[in-house]
């Protein structure tokens, strides 16, 4: 028991002092300490907490040390943890079942007790007590790992989302940026670009109409014409297909319906396009850009790989997200995996465009049995237009 750190201490709880001398002495040699209860408030207060690791209480002297005992264990339960010796006279031991049931390691010693008995009832408790020490502090030291671990992986876990939301907001901007600059393009083609042409057609017809020319110079100058009337209508096709005029001014519905009958005439299949709850007021820009460019490449899918005889265009505006689905009556495909592997950007810028604005893009094509691709983006409250918001 000697092992240079403090002896363990006993609490000595008896009715007689006489016993509780014998009791320290006997316990003195076995290397304890002892410390002997005064009274029920002292016994209550050491219960309450500290060092101690062992009682002895000597229950011979009539009910009344039982009885502080007993209620001592009520206030404190947790001292059931506490190892306990009892000595009592024979004929008591049966009113001690109560005490005994409220502690988790007891030994009842009836008198007379050899020293033997007494050496072996303590050891036994003590070695009791540090096991139970042990098991504490190794759950401690569990727990303690376990809140460290918890807490980096918090940390990690929030570095990793603040990195994702960095990137998402990134991928945003980058969205945005790309837009305004097909804008800021178009802009330039139509008003700059297209008003030279058209100045340049202007003034080819000036010269036309200011006499007659020479055959071969009439010719000339009519392929001249040709040429300038043909510019202008390629880079007007090109400033809409870049950011269509109609997308920031009419809104996404007219866009839509300028795209498919455009899409339509130019590919030789008929659209049919429906818009529903788009009439309660614009989408926000960034949703009204994204639809757009999901029905404008799924058009230029079904042109390129569909052989469809005709397509459907929905747009509507319903249950807190609005939805875009483009369908086709065409070949079909197998299943089509969504990855930058072969160069297929289409599909896959799509997804992204779809997700950066928090929504989902599906796919669904069966061998002979057509495409549909479904965009759905969320709305906020005041985006809904059903009036709640
Ligand atoms: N409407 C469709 N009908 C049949 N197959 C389709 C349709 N849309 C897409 N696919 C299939 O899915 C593949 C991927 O489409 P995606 O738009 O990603 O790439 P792509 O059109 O081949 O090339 P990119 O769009 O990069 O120029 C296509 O190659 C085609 O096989
Ligand atoms: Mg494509």
């Amino acid at each position: 028991m000697d092992d240079g750190a403090a002896p363990p201490l006993v609490l000595v709880h008896c009715g007689w002092p006489a016993d509780a001398e014998l009791a320290c002495r006997a316990l003195g040699a076995l290397g304890c300490a002892c410390r002997v209860v005064g009274g029920a408030d002292e016994l209550q207060a050491l219960l309450g907490g500290g060092p101690t690791d062992l009682m002895l209480a000597d229950a011979s002297a009539g009910l009344g040390p039982l009885g502080t005992l007993l209620a001592a264990l009520d206030a404190h339960p947790e001292a059931g943890d506490l190892p306990l010796v009892l000595l009592a006279d024979a004929a008591d031991a049966p009113l001690l079942a109560g005490v005994l049931a409220r502690s988790l390691h007891a030994t009842l010693l009836t008198k007379p007790v050899t020293q033997a008995q007494f050496e072996a009832a303590v050891r036994a408790g003590l070695r009791y007590r540090a096991g139970r020490r042990e098991v504490r502090r190794l759950l401690a030291e569990l727990e303690g790992r376990v809140a460290e671990r918890t807490a980096a992986l918090a940390e990690a876990n929030a570095a990793l989302w603040a990195e994702i939301a960095a990137r998402a907001a990134l991928s945003r901007q980058l969205a945005t940026a790309q837009e305004d600059e097909r804008r800021r393009i178009a802009r330039d083609l139509h008003d700059q670009t297209g008003q030279l042409l058209a100045g340049l057609a202007l003034a080819v017809r000036a010269v036309a109409d200011a006499g007659p020319l020479p055959a071969p110079a009439a010719e000339r100058l009519a392929d001249v014409r040709r040429v300038a009337d043909e510019l202008g209508r390629q880079v007007h096709e090109l400033a809409v297909r870049l950011r269509p005029t109609a997308l920031d001014d009419l809104g996404l519905e007219a866009a839509l319906g300028q795209l498919a009958a455009e899409w339509s005439a130019r590919a030789g299949v008929p659209v049919d396009f429906q818009a529903a709850g788009l009439e309660a007021g614009r989408l926000p820009t960034e949703v009204e850009t994204v639809l757009y460019r999901v029905v404008q490449e799924a058009l230029t899918n079904v042109a390129k790989h569909a052989r469809a005889q005709s397509v459907s265009v929905v747009i509507s505006r319903h249950g807190g997200s609005a939805t875009a689905v483009i369908e086709d009556d065409g070949v079909g495909s197998d299943p089509i995996v969504l990855d930058h592997r072969g160069g297929r950007l289409g599909l896959v810028g799509m997804r992204e465009r779809v997700s950066l604005v928090g929504g989902q893009l599906d796919i669904e094509t069966e061998l002979g049995r057509g495409t549909a691709i479904i965009a759905r983006v969320p709305l906020a409250e005041g985006e809904r237009g059903d009036g709640r918001g």
